[in-house]
C-alpha cells in the first residue's frame, strides 16, 4: 500500500479510471479554485483594499485569496483531497468526509464531486462552519484579528447555492452550522474516514479535535490545512501531547520549517494517520 506522502510525491494519476471521471473532476477542481476562469480571476489582498491580477502560481499553491473562486485551497491541496479520499476508499476505511471551516464551500463541493464520480453512495460529506466567519478569541491562545475579517464570512445560503450550482446539493451532503464549540458536539456524523481541518485558530483546531478525533476511524486521515499557523500548530501538538498520540504526521505540501502565516510562505498541509484509539478528556472547560 502506498502512503499518502508517496502518492502525493509521485503526483498520483489513476490509470485505471475512466477518462470521463478524470475530465469531470479536473473541471470541478479547476472551477472551484478559480483556475478555469483565469482570465477573470483576481486575487484579493488580505487588507481587502487591493485587488491584483491572478497569479496562477499562487492560486495553484493556494497562497492567495481568490476573488471569485469558491475555495482558497489551491490546485495542489484539492488534489490532496482527491488522493486522500481515494486512499480511504481503496483501503476500505469506513466513514465520511467532513470539512470544518469551509468558507465558500469549494473544497467540500469537490469532495462531494469525487464521491459522485466514483459512484460512492454510502459515504457522506459533512460541511461544518459558523457561516459567519471566525469567532472572537475566547482564550489567550488566540488573537482577535480573525473575527473582524469580513471576507471570511460566508452564509449557509451562499454555500448551499454554490453546491447547487454544481448540482451537488443532495442527501449525501449535511451541514453543521454554528461555532464548532457549540455545533460539533451535536453533529450527527458517526464515522469519519477523512477529517479536513481548516479553522485557522487554536480554539477552532482544538474544538475539532476534541469533538471529532474519536470518530476518525482507524486508518483514517486527518488533513490539517493550517499547520503553518502557530496557533493551529500549537493546538495539534498540545492535543497529541495530552493524549499520547504518536501516529505519523506526514507533511504533504509546503515547507515544514516555516510556520508563519504569511501569503509569501508556502502553506503546509499535514496528514495525521489515525492508528489507535485514545481517551479524550475535556481540555477547554
Ligand atoms: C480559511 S477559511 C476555510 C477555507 C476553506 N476550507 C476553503 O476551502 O476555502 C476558515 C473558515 O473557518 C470557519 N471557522 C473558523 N473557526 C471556526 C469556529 N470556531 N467555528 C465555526 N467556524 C469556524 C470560518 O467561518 C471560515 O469559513
Amino acid at each position: 500500500m502506498n502512503s499518502i506522502a508517496d502518492i502525493v510525491k509521485n503526483n498520483a494519476t489513476f490509470p485505471e479510471e475512466s477518462p470521463l471521471v478524470r475530465a469531470y473532476l479536473d473541471v470541478v477542481r479547476d472551477t472551484v479554485c478559480g483556475l478555469s476562469l483565469r482570465t477573470q480571476e483576481q486575487s484579493v489582498e488580505t487588507d481587502l483594499k487591493h485587488i491584483r491580477p491572478l497569479n496562477i502560481d499562487k492560486r495553484m499553491k493556494g497562497l492567495d485569496w481568490p476573488r471569485f473562486g469558491i475555495t482558497m485551497v489551491g490546485f495542489h491541496r484539492l488534489n490532496n483531497i482527491e488522493w486522500t479520499l481515494r486512499f480511504v476508499i481503496n483501503n476500505g476505511v469506513p466513514g465520511d468526509f467532513i470539512e470544518c471551516g469551509v468558507w465558500r464551500g469549494g473544497s467540500s463541493i469537490f469532495a462531494r464531486a469525487i464521491l459522485k464520480a466514483l459512484n460512492i453512495k454510502d459515504r457522506h460529506v459533512w460541511v461544518a462552519d459558523s457561516f459567519q466567519g471566525l469567532p472572537k478569541a475566547r482564550t489567550s491562545n488566540d488573537v482577535d484579528d480573525w473575527s473582524k475579517q469580513e471576507y471570511l464570512k460566508v452564509s449557509l445560503d451562499e454555500v448551499q447555492t454554490n453546491f447547487r450550482s454544481f448540482n451537488l446539493l443532495d442527501n449525501q451532503v449535511h451541514f453543521c452550522k454554528g461555532y464548532f464549540v457549540d455545533s460539533l458536539p451535536h453533529c450527527n456524523v458517526s464515522q469519519i474516514a477523512v477529517l479536513r481541518m481548516d479553522g485557522d485558530m487554536y480554539e477552532s483546531t482544538m474544538d475539532q479535535l476534541f469533538n471529532l478525533y474519536a470518530k476518525v476511524q482507524i486508518g483514517g486521515v486527518i488533513i490539517v490545512d493550517d499547520y503553518n499557523i502557530p496557533e493551529c500548530h500549537r493546538a495539534i501538538h498540545d492535543f497529541r501531547g495530552w493524549h499520547g498520540i504518536s501516529e505519523d504526521i506526514q507533511v504533504v505540501s509546503g515547507d515544514h520549517s516555516q510556520r508563519r502565516a504569511t501569503t509569501e510562505t508556502q502553506l503546509v498541509e499535514i496528514h495525521i494517520f489515525v492508528l489507535a484509539r485514545i481517551i479524550l478528556v475535556d481540555i477547554l472547560k
